[in-house]
């Protein structure tokens, strides 16, 4: 199910990290197969490394990091049999590994929690963070999202996927997939720890969430940020398709009915004042 997603994450992520880049430069030369190339990227609660490999086939320096050992295993057997991605493993010290610049991407595996990357004396910082389909498991949300922005760099970019919640969420992603049609592992979902869209938004624009010098939305206008701070778009399963659609913007009444289950959330870090 959530290899199915994939297409759709990645093209909401290069399509905002390239209308970002226009915005600071309108002449910039990039579309979505060059915007992620030499960028630091780091992906949070990795999994099987699915979104790891095609950000780094697009040129990212990726790292991507899981609290299960077992993932980790599962991502680093199967990056290793790909010579293009430029796999290397971890450093026995767990310190965040560096690399220099190259036009290829280059992929890291690291057995760790987000809280243990804030541990050290030397935190390093992202231009791209991603976290897909992990707040919705975690027990403090606030912490983690505080966790994850902080490695951020000035300037760079956050992305999350999550869930909201909503009766239609419960019946699609609880009802539905886990007891009826057992797509997903029954007790996967909690419908309590789903996330919705204005919560998100409400936490970004609160200058006490986070531990920056000032809050990353400094606005929202009827709930909605400016599309140069912040976007929340609804994603949506295509049956005949056989994976999810990101909804388009302009989809009439996108925002009332795209967001009511699974989506798709960016905000970007403020540059230091
Ligand atoms: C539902 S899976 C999502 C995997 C992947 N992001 C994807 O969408 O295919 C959630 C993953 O988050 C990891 N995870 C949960 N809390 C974490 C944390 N605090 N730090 C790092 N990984 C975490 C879990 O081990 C699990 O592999």
């Amino acid at each position: 199910m959530l290899h199915a997603m994939n297409p759709a994450r990645v093209q909401f992520m290069t399509q905002k990290l390239m209308e970002m880049r226009r915005e600071e430069d309108s002449t910039a030369d990039v579309d979505e197969t060059t915007v992620l190339r030499g960028l630091d990227v780091l992906d949070v609660g990795c999994g099987g490394g699915l979104l790891c490999e095609t950000l780094t086939r697009l040129g990212a320096l990726t790292l991507g990091i899981d609290a299960s050992a077992e993932n980790i295993g599962i991502a680093s057997m199967h990056a290793s049999a790909d010579p293009a991605l430029n796999f290397t493993h971890s450093s026995p010290d767990g310190s965040v590994p560096s690399r220099a610049y190259s036009s290829r991407g280059g992929l890291t595996y690291m057995h760790t929690a987000v809280e243990n990357l804030l541990s050290g004396q030397h935190v390093k910082q992202f231009d791209v963070v991603c976290s897909m389909e992990v707040l919705e498991h975690v027990d403090n949300p606030g912490t983690f999202l505080r966790n994850c922005a902080a490695l951020v760099k000035p300037g760079g970019h956050l992305f999350l996927s999550t869930i909201a919640r909503t009766p239609l969420a419960y019946a699609l992603t609880i009802l539905a997939a886990e007891d009826v049609l057992r797509l997903v592992t029954p007790g996967t979902h909690t419908y309590s720890k789903f996330v919705n869209p204005s919560e998100l938004l409400d936490f970004f624009a609160s200058a006490s969430s986070l531990e920056s010098d000032r809050p990353w939305i400094s606005r929202l206008f009827d709930g909605v940020p400016a599309r140069t701070e912040a976007e929340t778009r609804g994603i949506v399963f295509v049956p005949w398709r056989g994976e999810w659609a990101l909804v388009p913007r302009s989809a009439p009444g996108a925002k009332l009915w795209s967001e009511g289950c699974n989506y798709l959330f960016w905000v970007r870090r403020p540059l230091l004042s």
